[in-house]
């Protein structure tokens, strides 16, 4: 048993060299030297490729980060023990173990070292490489989404990019994971081949539901996206002096920082527009960028709102990153940088500079921490900072993450007080707001209380409606499930308002889960007395005759019989339909647990096993079709070996949308679709028997999610084919007296013993029958 002892000693002292007011006070984490002592550094030690440092913090996970200089170190507990340098198994073979990009895809760490990449799961200790890069690559990219059990939010922190920065285009390999690094595959950018310039990195941007390539050319960059409507257009372009690293600020929000020593730049947009970071002093642009500045970067830190820069001239610069361009400003000068020092956010509005701390005795590093407050430190006055005009900006669907699906909309409830009497201008930002049509309604009601205006915000969002004919293009991205941020903020705020932060909510324009359908069974088969439920939920199985089914769904005959095992727990008691009289299902949506609306967009109905004794009334003439309509046999065949069941929102396609090209050839064939515009119906052959449908709802634009589901109807009414005509007639006459009869002795007889015992009879009757009249039978 592993026994920790703990040696602390967290030592307090004063920044060397502090003025009057120190910016932070000096700490040194030393702890666990004993427990470190008898482990050897086993591998070969990692390090960094570039002269400066970096430390990635793990974005859903607040403890976990990695920093890069001369030695790697992987902290699971913020830097608050002392820790072994990083090092990777010698048995991965490692030539020269050099780190040149690193990145937290969910549960693990990647690395690219010495130009592949590797695996480390710190939670199991174990490395791997990974599969399926051929070629060598210097940096990886991914993002994280930390809403847990989400599968829109995994898929986030699944994807990721490998690729050689530097390296020209047309020709370079672009590799993409979306199994968190473990194996890659080749990606090929839209219109690659034809772009000129060098790779200055790919990126995933989930806000945008777009992959972003930036491309270089002559000291100047810019982004190609891949999907429409960016795909159309560059970015605008921007400075690239030097070699510029990037970071993607946490929260999806897609903001981006470029930065090398001599250049900082940000985006707001998935850099779609990328400006230079401001130099201010007070409300004064001193400088337009860091370079005119006379700043030297040492190290870059960002959250979600905020930006800090460490300089090599040992200066600390601040900013918040808003809805306005960014800029900085410089807090009080300090000698708090050593080469090797990172610069982090802890937390909204704490920074610490961090850097590791040799000890001559023990193999482990210790720490040295300097942390700043932010808002103190906005309180000096030379700083001449505006005090925060805002007291209050609050709203419960921060940091939470929520689904518009089509036809759904989402209100979001928020409170704002400002400080003086003004009415501040509030925002509302989307990240995505052209290829998901979320519309955003902002009413505002201002009432007083105790002297304070106080304004409460609703913000409306509709995943907008696309009816009617738009650009093929656009409805076809439409069609995809994208994600988006909606950020409230305050125009015009002050820097000082570093409390105040935006409220973020991360929307997930797809699937809302909670979605089923469910077909409605007013008139069940055992209501009718015609199935007996204690049977059917007995274990039931029925007969389906060879030369009514086809298991490979192409109308032929059977060679023989099929044994189907009725699956009440899954089905219940078959809706009743009478073979003669054409019907569609009525098809209930309903939303956790509860009915919404009946359905009347477009679906398609397959028998499950393969009967085909059922047809539809509509032939594609009749259905008004433009062109020639999709039906299970071509769709069976362009899904290949994806099965029978196929058809669903992605590949419908009306045959009354006008940019439908294909031929209407075959106007005689039967119209497969139900509900939409037409009054097509299924209609029976004569034959009795229960049919279990498989149902897909096909309208693209009723919901992003596959709406399916399986239920069972019996069909009723058909008379024995076997028995010849004469007979049959005899039969109708025999039962039209019969009824005639009956609808004078019934209303009696039903409320005595002799009524039930009449109905038990036909049950039972219908139980015996067996092939001739087609009746299911039960088999024990
Ligand atoms: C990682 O490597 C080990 C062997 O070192 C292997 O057993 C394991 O299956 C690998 N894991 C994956 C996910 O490839
Ligand atoms: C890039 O360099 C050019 C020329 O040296 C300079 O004019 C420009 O301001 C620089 N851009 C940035 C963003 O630093
Ligand atoms: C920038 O720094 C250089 C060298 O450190 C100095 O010569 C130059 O005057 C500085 N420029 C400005 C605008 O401060
Ligand atoms: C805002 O929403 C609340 C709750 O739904 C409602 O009572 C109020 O009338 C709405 N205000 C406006 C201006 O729409
Ligand atoms: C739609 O996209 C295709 C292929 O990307 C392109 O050829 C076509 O011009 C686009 N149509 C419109 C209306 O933008
Ligand atoms: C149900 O019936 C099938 C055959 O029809 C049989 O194999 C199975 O054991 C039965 N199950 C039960 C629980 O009776
Ligand atoms: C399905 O459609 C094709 C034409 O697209 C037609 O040739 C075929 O007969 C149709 N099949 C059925 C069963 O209607």
């Amino acid at each position: 048993m592993l026994v920790f002892v703990m040696v602390v000693a967290t030592t307090l002292r004063l920044c060397p060299l502090a003025r009057a007011q120190p910016l932070c006070r000096m700490q040194t984490v030393r702890t666990g030297k004993i427990f470190h002592d008898g482990q050897k550094i086993q591998g070969d030690l990692l390090y960094f490729s570039s002269a400066t440092t970096r430390l990635i913090k793990h974005p859903c996970k607040k403890n976990i980060a990695l920093y890069l200089g001369r030695q790697a170190f992987l902290t699971r507990d913020n830097f608050e023990s002392s820790l072994l340098p990083l090092s990777i198994p010698e048995a991965l073979q490692v030539s020269t173990p050099e780190v040149t990009s690193a990145h937290f895809a969910g549960s693990v760490l990647l690395l690219v070292v010495n130009q592949e990449v590797y695996i480390y799961d710190y939670e199991a200790n174990s490395w791997n490489a990974s599969k399926g890069i051929e070629h060598p690559v210097s940096h990886i990219s991914g993002d994280n989404c930390c809403y847990s059990g989400n599968s829109f939010c995994a898929d986030v922190s699944n994807s990721v990019f490998a690729y050689l920065r530097g390296d020209q285009i047309s020709q370079t390999n672009i590799y993409f994971s979306n199994t968190q690094g473990y194996v890659f595959q080749k990606y090929a950018h839209e219109r690659q081949a034809e772009l000129v310039g060098s790779l200055g990195g790919i990126f995933y941007f989930h806000s945008l539901s777009q992959v972003g390539l930036l491309l270089v050319n002559q000291q100047k960059a810019m982004f190609s996206y891949s999907d429409y409507p960016l795909n159309l257009n560059f970015g605008l372009p921007f400075d690239y002096n030097g070699t510029l690293d990037i970071l993607i600020a946490p929260g999806q929000k897609g903001i981006l920082i470029f930065w090398c020593e001599k250049s900082l730049l940000v985006s707001q947009n998935a850099g779609q527009l990328v400006n230079p970071v401001q130099v201010r002093e007070g409300q004064h642009v001193l400088y337009s960028s860091i370079s005119e500045a006379n700043i030297s970067v040492h190290s870059v830190a960002a959250n979600e709102n905020e930006l800090a820069v460490l300089t090599q001239e040992s200066y600390l610069y601040y900013g918040s990153l808003g809805i306005l361009p960014s800029s900085l400003i410089k807090f009080a000068g300090q000698n708090i940088r050593s080469e090797e020092a990172v610069l982090v956010f802890t937390d909204v509005g704490m920074l610490e500079i961090l850097s590791p701390l040799p000890d001559p005795l023990f193999p482990a590093f210790d720490f040295q921490k300097c942390p700043v407050n932010i808002q103190a430190t906005l309180m000096d006055p030379q700083l001449q900072v505006d005090v925060c005009k805002m007291e209050l900006l609050q709203g419960e669907f921060d940091n939470k993450m929520y689904t518009i699906d089509m036809n759904s909309k989402l209100e979001l409830r928020a409170l704002m007080i400002p400080r003086t009497g003004t009415s501040p201008v509030s925002l509302v930002m989307a990240s995505n707001p052209h290829s998901l049509g979320l519309q955003a309604l902002i009413y505002e009601d201002g009432y007083t209380l105790n002297g304070n205006t106080k304004h409460r915000l609703n913000i409306s969002l509709r995943q907008q409606h696309h009816g009617g004919r738009a650009d093929p293009n656009f409805t076809s991205s439409i069609k995809r499930p994208t994600m988006s941020t909606v950020t409230l903020d305050i125009a015009n705020k002050e820097i000082s308002c570093v409390d105040l932060k935006p409220l973020t909510a991360l929307i997930s324009v797809g699937c809302d889960l909670e979605k089923k359908i469910i077909i409605q069974n007013e008139i069940s088969a055992c209501y009718n007395g015609l199935l007996d439920l204690v049977t059917l939920q007995d274990n039931y199985s029925y007969v389906i005759e060879k030369d009514t089914y086809d298991p490979n769904f192409q109308g032929q005959k059977a060679t023989e019989d099929l044994v189907v095992h009725y699956q009440y727990e899954k089905l219940g008691c078959p809706v009743l339909v009478f073979y003669d009289t054409p019907w569609k299902p009525v098809v209930e949506l309903w939303r956790e647990g509860k009915f919404q609306e009946v359905v009347e967009t477009e679906y398609v109905l397959l028998e499950v096993n393969g009967l085909f004794t059922y047809t539809y009334s509509l032939t594609a003439a009749m259905a008004l079709c433009s062109s020639q309509p999709q039906n299970w046999t071509t769709i069976s065949k362009a899904a290949g070996g994806k099965g029978p069941f196929a058809w669903n929102r992605e590949n419908y396609v009306s045959c009354h949308n006008p940019d439908n090209s294909t031929p209407l050839r075959w106007p005689q064939v039967p119209y497969q679709i139900l509900g939409g515009p037409t009054e097509n119906k299924v209609v029976f052959e004569k034959r009795n028997g229960i049919y279990t449908f498989f149902i897909s709802i096909v309208d693209p634009y009723y919901s992003y999610c596959h709406l399916e589901t399986i239920f069972s109807v019996y069909v009723s009414g058909a008379y024995p084919e076997q028995i010849i005509p004469e007979v049959l007639i005899f039969i109708l006459i025999a039962a039209n007296l019969m009824s005639v009869w009956l609808a004078y002795k019934i209303p009696k007889l039903l409320h005595t013993e002799r009524g039930l015992k009449v109905k038990g009879f036909c049950i039972n009757l219908c139980r015996r029958c067996r092939k001739p009249c087609e009746c299911f039978r039960g088999r024990r």
